[in-house]
């Protein structure tokens, strides 16, 4: 059943890999592609809406396909949503089938456009503000069924049905499947320098570990992560339950079940909980790094194959985009 299902989902290309997010997304998206038919996009355009730099760009592309074919995405379902075109051509469309009024109440670009506001120039572009009907237009272009994201990207994915809607009201027919969110229960990996905050990039460099960090790094960050905070007495504290959580998240259940008995009988040792924790995330971000160190051996290689996926891929976008004019009766070409 579920192998007729198409997913997308979308990666920006900004900030760097780390366990929240291997763990949040990266790693999900590698067991959809047994079960569905899977497109991972790297959201470039999308990257564009906010202050940014040519080589930054450039690089940060690459970089986030290098990762995610390291993490274990397959190539054929890998794209640059650059290299498609008809992306953008799909989203101008969809503006005019997304109101003013619901863009302005999206709190994505409310918030990050008080952050330009405030650290910016002051800039605050309209490709921020119309962001979601490219989104939407990522999304339709393959007529997905689901989407997997983030709890963040629900108003997103709501607008999304919302265009979809009209536009299928528009058509008179159901021309657009209705994409559905993909919650897939996946651990809460919160920064183990700050336990009661969310693992993130942006919080700065000891509030994340890095995916591709060598072991020493990686032992040292586990090794000084934050265990009792004193205000939940009797309770297991949030430093506890998160290293718990990454020991369950890597893999590591024996140890997991072996250490958690020790801590209902109150003979928990920090210093081995943390031991544990580090030898699951190593075990990952080794072969992980292996995997890297061989795709980045030929690096030409590996970007004419992003490329070429990317060139099947849209031949996928073109039909849809056809089919959108032919309904919308603007013209197109005939070969
Ligand atoms: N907006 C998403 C984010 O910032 C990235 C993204 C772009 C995306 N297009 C998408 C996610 C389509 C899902 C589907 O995380």
């Amino acid at each position: 059943m579920s192998q007729n299902k198409t997913i997308l989902s979308g990666i920006q290309p900004t900030g760097k890999l780390h366990f929240g997010r291997y763990f949040g997304a990266v790693e999900n998206w590698i067991r959809l592609q047994q079960d569905y038919n899977c497109y991972f996009m790297v959201a470039n355009y999308h990257a564009m809406s906010m202050p940014f730099t040519a080589k930054k760009m450039a690089e940060q592309s690459w970089d986030v396909c290098f990762n995610l074919l390291a993490c274990g995405i397959k190539p054929e379902n890998l794209f640059v949503q650059s290299l498609i075109p008809e992306h953008t051509e799909l989203a101008w469309i969809l503006n005019c089938f997304t109101s003013y009024g619901q863009l302005s109440r999206m709190t994505q670009f409310k918030d990050k456009s008080a952050q330009n506001a405030e650290g910016g120039e002051g800039f605050i572009s309209a490709g921020l503000f119309t962001y979601p009907a490219l989104q939407a237009a990522d999304i339709l272009i393959y007529k997905a069924d689901l989407v997997p994201v983030g709890k963040d990207q629900e108003q997103h994915l709501e607008l999304t049905r919302n265009i979809a809607q009209r536009f299928n009201n528009f058509a008179e027919k159901e021309f657009f499947p209705i994409p559905e969110a993909l919650y897939t229960k996946v651990p809460k990996v919160m920064s183990t320098a700050d336990p009661d905050r969310k693992m993130s990039a942006s919080l700065g460099d000891k509030h994340n570990i890095d995916v591709f960090a060598d072991e020493k790094r990686i032992r040292k960050q586990v090794g000084s992560a934050v265990t009792d905070s004193g205000a939940d007495a009797g309770a297991m504290s949030a430093g506890v339950t998160n290293l718990f959580s990454l020991l369950d998240a890597s893999g590591m259940h024996e140890a997991h079940a072996s250490l958690m008995q020790d801590y209902e009988q109150g003979t928990l040792k920090y210093a081995d909980l943390k031991h544990e924790v580090a030898n699951g995330l190593v075990a990952i971000s080794g072969d992980i790094r292996e995997r890297l160190t061989e795709l980045k051996s030929d690096r030409k290689a590996v970007k004419n194959q992003v490329k070429q996926s990317s060139y099947e891929i849209r031949k996928r976008a073109q039909e849809t985009i056809k089919e959108v004019k032919d309904v919308t009766g603007l013209m197109n070409v005939r070969f």
